[in-house]
């Protein structure tokens, strides 16, 4: 069984992906820390915005790094969707990430193009989405243990821009996928979000098995 979970930064993907995993018993891959990993290399390389750098990054990409606490430090979160632009970094992953999907059991895997680039053939499709103020303030609650302070304002502004980026771009941009299950957390928390994005899925699962 393959889930895909899309969605913008801050939309819950991640922790309900988790969760989802959890409550199959099969493994989770949030693919962001992928494009982390890559832009953390290529920072240390130089500029992760050229591109011959973020290439050679994903060729060379260290499956350690995926644990590196550095991962969600702000310069690397803004390259990571720089890096994320570049069709042959995002070729360059997908082997991994498809590789991961089809193991024996199952997966879920959390992204922007799980639904419609990595996995087409998932059995079942979430989007998660959220208006961009509650994105913020679960990503600020999450950074400072507050939502209202003034890393709240700055959360917000990098959150647009890399939307934009991320749905702008040519290669894979943020969609929902025609046959995917649109979820709106902005008013639910972590147990409810956790509860709609289960019965999405028993929902699907059990249409394709009649
Ligand atoms: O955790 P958050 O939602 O803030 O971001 P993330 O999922 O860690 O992803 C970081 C960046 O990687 C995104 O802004 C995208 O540019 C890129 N990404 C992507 O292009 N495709 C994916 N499947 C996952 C992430």
């Amino acid at each position: 069984m393959i889930i895909a979970i899309d969605g913008p930064a801050g939309a819950g993907k991640s922790t309900i992906a988790r969760r989802i995993a959890q409550h199959f018993g099969i493994a989770h891959l949030d693919t962001g820390s992928l494009y982390r990993a890559v832009a953390l290399r290529a920072l240390a390389l130089g500029d992760a915005a050229d591109s011959t750098i973020a290439v050679r990054a994903a060729h060379e990409l260290d499956l350690s790094l995926l644990e590196d606490p550095r991962l969600r430090d702000d310069d690397v979160t803004a390259a990571s969707s720089l890096v994320a632009a570049i069709p042959a970094v995002r070729q360059a992953l997908l082997g991994f990430q498809r590789d991961f999907a089809h193991r024996p059991g199952g997966a879920v895997l959390d992204g922007r193009d799980i639904g419609t680039v990595v996995c087409p053939d998932a059995d079942a499709k979430l989007f998660l989405t959220a208006t961009p103020e509650a994105r913020a303030s679960r990503r600020s609650r999450e950074l400072q243990g507050d939502a209202g302070g003034a890393i709240y304002q700055h959360v917000l502004a990098d959150m647009k821009a890399r939307d934009a980026r991320d749905s702008v771009r040519q290669a894979a941009p943020l969609v929902a996928a025609a046959d995917a299950i649109v979820i709106d957390t902005s008013t639910l928390d972590a147990d409810a979000a956790f509860a709609a994005a289960l019965a999405a899925i028993a929902g699907r699962i059990a249409v394709t098995k009649r």
